[in-house]
């Protein structure tokens, strides 16, 4: 579900566009004001901004630079009272992507906050997939048998290239913040495909009925929104590598495309007729245990199949022994030379008891503990003292995970919902700060606030 920001002082147009879009399955707040829209925005974290250009007290231009500022992310609409070249052109130069003119048509509205949405998102992964490093097993720290075995058949797998057609599907498996996406970086960056794309795509954090043509595209007309010809990710990563993240948040409908396109490796874009074949290794992720999927049925059993022809387990990092005190070493090594204090060292108490918590977040976890203890550190050693571990996770979260009466899936589902909740109630409900102190998108945050029906409670009024 898109997010929404309206900043518009005539009370009855903000009212207006956020009722057509609710409807519209968008999810929107209203500000009166510039100045609340400004101390709202990083909450909110909203994909779309609709600004008027004419609020009280602040003019549009520095409303916009101060948005920018506060959510780079934002993409901003400006509404204007009059068509004004002049304006239209000093709203774009300062970063705007387009603007309306009032009065307002909701429907041209609608379109063009849509076909933002939609950009925003495609933007987002292809530049991703851009500036992220081609990272390869050697960024996989770890020195641990489990580690080490991994890595070699990283290595082997990625090295697999049938003479004709593609290679097979590879399904990692592993806990959150276990490494996944580093894993899948390695397949494709030490394979033959490492000059050609790699795109990854989140399946839970895109809307069920955009997935389809995101992943197929479609032709123009296809659908009422399709205004023109779109070509699919498949299509874009054709020679190279697609990367679905939490896989079995895949809708039954796209699942079966899927299926289909494992089956021949040919696609067609909606609305077309003629078929495709394009030569994409596909690369499948899930944090959900697979037992569990084909218990719930909620994921199609024979594309299970299709979709791990290999198989890549990380172990959880409670698992890989001395592997704890490698990495919280490395990481105080590197984040301490980023925050000027290149000499950084753990004691040995400290690493000790890095070793006994559970680590629900894993390899994430571990690193944003150390960063947190780096930050506000004084000393040269990095003590006990300096590590704060969520009292939640080392006392009731510990015989949630290892009790044998509750399945291990609930155990990690509660496991994560108390982390993003306490992560939230430590950023003030400020979802892009959640986002960062996770080292996880604002759409994966989003996402996991519905799935776990985390919302703020806003105190009783009185
Ligand atoms: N073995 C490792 N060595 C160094 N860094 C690691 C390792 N494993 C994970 N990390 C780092 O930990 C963070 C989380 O890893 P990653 O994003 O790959 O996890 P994930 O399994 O995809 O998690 P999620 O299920 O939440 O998407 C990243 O910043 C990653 O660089
Ligand atoms: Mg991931």
């Amino acid at each position: 579900m898109p997010t929404l920001l309206i900043i518009e002082d005539e009370v009855h147009l903000a009212n207006n566009i956020a009722e057509f879009m609710r409807r519209r399955e968008w999810d929107v707040e209203i500000a009166h004001t510039a100045e609340d829209g400004l101390a709202r925005v990083a909450g909110i974290a909203p994909d779309v901004v609709l600004l008027d250009f004419n609020l009280p007290r602040m003019d549009g231009l520095a409303t916009l630079d101060i948005l920018r500022e506060r959510d780079p992310q934002a993409r901003v609409i400006m509404i204007t009272g009059r068509s004004s070249v002049q304006l239209a052109v000093d709203a774009m130069k300062a970063g705007a992507v387009d603007f309306l003119v009032k009065p307002l048509s909701l429907v041209n509205a609608h379109e063009l906050l849509q076909r933002t949405v939609r950009d925003v998102r495609l933007h987002r992964r292809i530049e991703y997939h851009h500036s992220r490093d081609r990272s390869t097993t050697a960024h996989l720290l770890g020195e641990s048998p489990a580690m080490l075995t991994l890595k070699a058949r990283i290595r082997q797998v990625a090295s697999m290239e049938p003479v004709d057609g593609a290679p097979p599907a590879i399904l990692i498996m592993g806990e959150t913040g276990s490494g996944k996406e580093l894993v899948a970086r390695a397949c494709q960056y030490e394979s033959g495909r490492r000059e050609r794309p790699f795109i990854e795509i989140n399946c839970a954090a895109i809307p069920a009925n955009l997935l389809e043509s995101e992943l197929f595209g479609h032709e123009r007309g296809a659908f009422t929104d399709a205004r023109e010809r779109k070509i699919g990710l498949f299509e874009a990563a054709d020679q190279g590598t697609l990367f679905l993240d939490e896989v079995s948040e895949m809708d039954a409908a796209v699942q079966v495309k899927l299926l289909k396109f494992l089956d021949d490796h040919r696609m067609r874009r909606l609305g077309s007729v003629q078929d495709r074949r394009v030569d994409v290794r596909v690369i499948a992720a899930t944090n959900r245990p697979l037992q569990q999927l084909e218990r719930e049925g909620s994921f199609r059993a024979d594309l299970l199949h299709r979709l791990s022809v290999i198989r890549l387990a990380l172990p959880p990092l409670r698992e890989r022994g001395r592997d704890i005190a490698l990495l919280a070493n490395r990481f105080a090594a590197t984040i301490g030379t980023r925050y000027g204090k290149p000499e950084l060292m753990l004691s040995l108490e400290a690493v000790q008891l890095l070793e006994t918590h559970p680590w629900p977040g894993n390899v994430r976890e571990l690193r944003n503990v150390i960063e947190q203890a780096v930050v506000t550190c004084e000393e040269p050693v990095l003590d006990v003292s300096a590590i704060s571990l969520p009292a939640v996770m080392t006392q009731s979260m510990t015989p949630d995970l290892m009790s044998a009466a509750e399945p291990v899936g609930d155990a990690l589902a509660n496991a994560e919902r108390e982390v993003i909740l306490r992560a939230l109630e430590n950023c003030n409900w400020n979802v892009l700060q959640t986002a960062r102190l996770l080292g996880v998108s604002r759409d994966t945050i989003r996402y996991r606030m519905r799935r776990h029906e985390l919302r703020r409670r806003l105190p009783d009024p009185g």
